[in-house]
């Protein structure tokens, strides 16, 4: 269906199921570890055999020799995969570098070779036979030293897409002109997805068709990326992904689990098992990109920007594309002189791509940094210095309004709430041996549209099945999918029932972005609706009044669709916005930084189910809190690899380490965004809490540190 005007009576606005606190419906068999995950799939035919991948022991360079005898001769081993015997293999149209090395090394622990075996770890033990041997080449591992050699990327390169720079009006004049200038660099470091489920395969082929048992965020790029690499027509290859276990981001792509778990199972003549082992995920898979980020911004004695510049610089494998830590700035606050730009160095390490926010996210770990400093030269509030500069247009297209924008009722709210006047001057609050300050930052994350099919059935009982192959990744889409279904079906949650994640169903938005849950229960909106159009074909208006098993015959009827939005020429800027705050204790003599309380005010378009959006927006601001003060892979420098490459090395926090985080969502609907009149909101929760941290600690001791993350070190 085409959605151009907003409907003036839709079936969703009935509200008897959507928008109701809801409990996921697969929570039960999460909990109780019953949801059949890619590595634990037990109903295929044949025993599956298991892979083990080997990944490459240097950063770039050749592989010289690989003698496989010794594991091939190895006890239960079947066969052994490496690019010699492979055949030919494509890229996929996502992949930076390609999943199989050989001879050229791309990037560290890129694979060099799967070791298929009876078991795992008899695959392990020839893994360790395998003789290779390297030639080394020289690369460039430095963000910092491959800065001056950055350039411009690509129009549209990176995740959000977007032009590599912007400009209106003169920045450098008005900036000169300022009587109040900030001029500051921040630094992010990179970091990785350190999602729960690692990347895992199951593959079995049946003749020519291929299908594969995996955890993927996308499935629809997943099914073509993995035709196009091993050559085949996308219709011979079934990919399955009903359970994820995590995937902010590190799963959208296929990886080298999906490839290898096909190849090996077609060399072994069997199903074959692949999962990444974890030390190897964070080298061998991908990470968000540390960036360098400058941020000059001139104000009036007034308190209004009148200038605000932003540029960012990270590195990428060749044919990777740059964080694209800028396009907030672009959005978030007024200024008649601003400028953007965004720099790409060509750095060997392994390839950056999208996670938990990609660009927004690190964006603003600086921009609302330099916000609270450019408040503080102003002498103002930092909430005051945000809502004085606040914007109802698109600043760099003055004539485009937002479809809704209430970015001050959330600061003010927030404000409210969370008792900011208790705030006090930096290093002012002691509480014993405690140092506590307060910080709030702003938050945008823009709402993306994207095309979205669903199929609803209805049996000769009632029972209603929705099949669409969007994904749950833990963020509650079979819950929102069956309320979505059962609003506009007129019946219980109780009957109906969701499948998701197979590409044998209508294609989908998929997972990503936070715009899985409008653009697909939107998608089943659509469905829905020819269902209705249906009855209504049949029995006139008075199929409302029928039960549905009536009015759908002992035959069941069935329809399937997808849904296309208006705004296509984009007359409104499409964005959801929050506040959030966040105060710290700061040990006056450790520098240990311990968050005691959260607020997240979120302006979001319609809350389909306050359960699960609640509990996507308090994981978004605990990994805010690990971006803020403990996320960071350690470069070596001179190998070119990431060091903390296990959840040992690499830490995370935990809900129990925060011991108080509370979200409100203002009541919105936003007719323009999709007839389900909602957004996305599960990464808006992350983004700007980095910066609300920071600027706590800072209130706290006074101490501005803009490196990521805020390491007590970097205190005393
Ligand atoms: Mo998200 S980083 O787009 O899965």
């Amino acid at each position: 269906m085409k959605f151009d005007t907003p409907a003036t009576t839709n079936p969703i606005d009935q509200l008897k199921v959507v928008g109701q606190p809801t409990p996921r419906i697969d929570g039960p068999l999460k909990t109780t570890g019953t949801a059949p995950y890619a590595y634990e799939r037990h109903d295929i035919e044949a025993r599956p055999a298991y892979g083990y991948v080997v990944g490459a022991a240097i950063a770039k360079g050749r592989i010289a020799a690989l003698d496989p005898r010794a594991a091939r001769a190895a006890p239960g081993v079947i066969a052994i995969v490496t690019a010699r015997n492979a055949g030919k293999l494509g890229k996929g149209s996502k992949n930076a570098a390609k999943l199989l090395a050989g001879p050229q090394v791309d990037h560290y622990h890129q694979a060099v070779a799967l070791v298929v075996a009876e078991s795992f770890e008899q695959a392990r033990e020839a893994a360790a036979l395998l003789k290779i041997e390297y030639a080394t080449e020289p690369g460039a591992y430095s963000l910092a030293d491959a800065k001056d050699s950055a350039e411009p990327p690509k129009p549209g390169g990176g995740g959000g897409g977007g032009a590599p720079s912007t400009a209106v009006g003169d920045f450098q004049a008005a900036f000169a002109q300022a009587p109040l200038q900030l001029d500051v660099s921040y630094t992010t470091p990179d970091q990785s997805h350190a999602m729960m489920e690692p990347h895992a395969t199951l593959a079995a082929w049946h003749g020519d068709k291929l299908t594969v048992w995996t955890s993927n965020q996308m499935i629809d790029w997943g099914r073509g990326d993995l035709a196009k690499t091993l050559g085949i027509p996308r219709e011979k290859v079934r990919l399955v992904s009903p359970f994820i276990g995590g995937g902010f981001g590190g799963k959208l792509f296929l990886r080298a689990d999906v490839l290898l778990a096909a190849l090996g199972a077609k060399a072994a003549g069997r199903p074959v098992k692949v999962a990444l082992q974890r030390p190897l995920i964070i080298n061998n898979t991908t990470h968000r990109p540390a960036t360098i980020q400058r941020i000059r911004i001139g104000t009036g004695h007034d308190g209004r920007i009148s200038a605000i510049a932003h540029e960012s610089w990270s590195g990428n494998l060749e044919g990777g594309s740059p964080e694209t830590a800028v396009m907030q700035t672009r959005l978030l606050y007024a200024g008649a002189n601003r400028m953007t730009a965004m720099k790409l160095a060509r750095l060997d390490l392994p390839e950056g791509n999208a996670m938990r926010a990609p660009g927004e996210a690190p964006g603003l770990m600086a921009l609302e940094i330099a916000i609270d400093e450019a408040a503080e030269l102003a002498g103002l509030d930092p909430v005051e210095f945000r809502i004085r500069n606040d914007t109802q247009v698109d600043p760099e297209k003055p004539q485009r309004p937002f479809s809704q924008r209430r970015l001050v009722d959330c600061l003010r709210q927030g404000a409210e709430r969370f008792g900011w006047q208790q705030r006090g001057k930096p290093g002012e609050r002691r509480e014993g041996g405690l140092l506590i300050g307060l910080g709030v930052a702003a938050a945008l994350r823009n709402n993306l549209l994207m095309k979205s099919g669903a199929r609803v059935r209805v049996d000769g009982k009632g029972m209603v099945t929705v099949e669409t192959d969007m994904t749950d990744i833990g963020t509650g889409s079979y819950t929102i999918i069956a309320m979505t279904a059962a609003e506009m079906l007129g019946v219980p949650l109780k009957r109906v029932h969701v499948r998701l994640g197979d590409s044998a169903f209508p294609v989908s938005c998929g997972s990503g972005g936070q715009f899985g849950g409008n653009n697909s229960t939107a998608g089943v909106y659509a469905a829905c609706m020819k269902l209705r159009e249906a009855l209504e074909k049949k029995h006139g208006a008075g199929w409302q009044q029928m039960p549905l098993a009536e009015a759908v015959g002992p035959e069941g009827m069935q329809a399937e669709d997808r849904i296309e939005y208006g705004d296509l020429d984009k007359k409104y800027q499409q964005s959801t916005f929050g506040a959030h705050f966040v105060e710290v204790a700061v040990d006056a003599a450790t520098g240990e930084t311990r968050v005691r309380r959260m607020l997240a005010v979120c302006a979001a378009g319609r809350i389909l189910n306050p359960v699960s959006a609640r509990s996507q927006v308090i994981g978004a601001m605990t990994m805010g809190v690990g971006a803020a003060l403990m996320e960071e892979l350690a470069v070596d420098k001179k190998r070119g690899f990431f060091v903390n490459h296990d959840l040992a090395g690499y830490e995370v926090p935990v809900h129990a380490d925060i011991p108080h985080q509370e979200v409100i969502f203002l009541d919105e609907t936003d007719p323009i965004s999709s007839p389900m009149k909602a957004k996305g909101v599960g990464e808006l929760g992350i983004c700007g809490v980095a910066a609300a941290v920071a600027n706590a600690v800072y209130n706290a001791t006074g101490v501005r540190v803009r490196d990521y993350p805020l390491t007590l070190d970097k205190l005393l």
